[in-house]
């Protein structure tokens, strides 16, 4: 059967699709393979866009695909909530056992990253007893109503969509190319108790130990130290939002443990399942426990299929050495990246950690952020074959998300790809 064009696809999609749900690319998948993506067309890319911080284990791992086949044989939903199974009990111990929590922890499953956030959210509400969460500028929790408050980008995801929860407050992540230190970060919420909250009033302060969206900006160690002394001192809950940095991502399982630092409650999506939807809460036993039986969970809530999927890719985590192996190919992409910066200096700055890293791109005469070059870069890179994401306040930062199992040479190959887009 002949497969319709890209072209005819696109203007199906566009009369049959709202413009709300934005899509990048102009061609349409129709296969992939652990780094590669062919279209309809039969057109090959390499895909260092992962679904968005997805498919950290590849697409269509074989122990991930031979996982879900098998559970699809026994039994596809029953909601855990009325007759529960086996295998989401032992994803829960087996992510108390490796996330950085204090104490006895417990994980509670859900199906998307917003839902995780709302989750925490209530949690950390129903713990204090305190209505109040402070969020940062730049952060995206997520499209839901308390996901689109706590994001701290107006456009395009809060745009139109009002009123929001309230008791929301945002303060700035710091960002040295922005000029926001960690102690400015630290006064801005001290600023907020004087001026707009009790600390009394607030559940929790939540942030990306990396931010994602807002551009692969790292959380220095002494925020980290600093929020968690705030929230000691306070009774106040601190949520690392681990949705995207989570599951290797960062060269460790959870961001997290970089920092030293434990939070009480994170909250895990996309590669926790490798492309199947589930989302979790993991924390404190006590703090988890503080909502009513019946307030917690959804229909879809830990699927059976992706919690499948989930041991698969814990056990491939681990088997396969993913943490090293970002941390490795993180250092040789920075390497190159840096060397880029030195010879062009619209590369104003290669950060991140592990393999999340980014570049992001400014006028060098006016500092000024320039999402036109970078455009320029991705477009080149596309015409190459290479699927490269933007991220950032101004859209001006282009973030490197290969799969981790992307082999070595096709990974040198999207490295040289860069190197000239970025050189043209
Ligand atoms: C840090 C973070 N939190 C929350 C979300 C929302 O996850 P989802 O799109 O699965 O609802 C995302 C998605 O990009 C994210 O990166």
């Amino acid at each position: 059967m002949n497969k319709p064009s890209n072209s005819e696809l696109q203007q199906r999609r566009l009369a049959a699709t709202p413009r709300g749900v934005g899509v990048m690319c102009g061609f349409y998948a129709d296969r992939a393979d652990n780094a590669s993506l062919w279209d309809v067309e039969g057109r090959e890319y390499i895909d260092f866009a992962a679904g968005i911080a997805v498919v950290n284990t590849g697409h269509r791992h074989p122990r991930i695909v031979r996982a879900v086949e098998e559970q699809l044989q026994r039994f596809t939903h029953t909601a855990y909530q009325i007759v529960p199974y086996e295998s989401a009990v032992v994803l829960a111990e087996r992510i108390n056992a490796l996330a950085p929590i204090e104490g006895p922890a417990k994980t509670a499953f859900f199906t998307t990253g917003a839902e995780a956030v709302e989750n925490a959210i209530k949690i950390a509400r129903a713990h204090t007893g305190r209505p109040g969460v402070i969020a940062f500028g730049g952060a995206f929790h997520g499209r839901t109503l308390m996901g689109m408050a706590l994001t701290g980008k107006v456009a395009p995801y809060k745009l139109g969509f009002g009123p929001f929860p309230s008791d929301v407050y945002h303060v700035p992540y710091p960002s040295a190319l922005q000029g926001v230190s960690t102690d400015d970060a630290l006064a801005a919420i001290e600023a907020l108790f004087k001026s707009d909250v009790d600390p009394q009033r607030v559940a929790a302060i939540i942030l990306e130990p990396v931010q994602g969206e807002g551009g692969f900006n790292v959380a220095p160690p002494e925020l980290m130290r600093g929020l968690r002394a705030l929230c000691d001192q306070h009774g106040m809950l601190l949520i690392a939002d681990e949705i995207q940095t989570g599951f290797g991502r960062t060269g460790k399982v959870f961001a997290m443990e970089h920092f030293g630092v434990k939070p009480d409650l994170i909250t895990m999506a996309k590669s926790l399942a490798g492309g199947l939807p589930l989302s979790g809460v993991c924390g404190r036993s006590q703090v988890m426990d503080a909502p009513a039986p019946g307030g917690l969970g959804g229909t879809y809530a830990a699927n059976p299929l992706a919690v499948a999927a989930a041991h698969a890719v814990l056990d491939v985590l681990a088997e396969e050495k993913l943490c090293e192996r970002s941390q490795r190919l993180g250092a040789l992409l920075t390497q190159r990246l840096e060397a880029l910066r030195e010879r062009f200096p619209v590369i104003a700055e290669v950060r991140g950690l592990g393999s999340m890293i980014a570049i992001e791109f400014r006028d060098p005469k006016t500092g000024k952020p320039d999402a036109a070059r970078l455009q320029q870069v991705q477009r080149k890179a596309l015409e190459e074959g290479l699927l490269l994401l933007s991220c950032g306040m101004y859209g001006n930062a282009i973030r490197f998300l290969y799969p981790l199992t992307i082999d070595d040479a096709l990974f040198a190959k999207a490295l040289d790809i860069i190197e000239r887009a970025v050189q043209d």
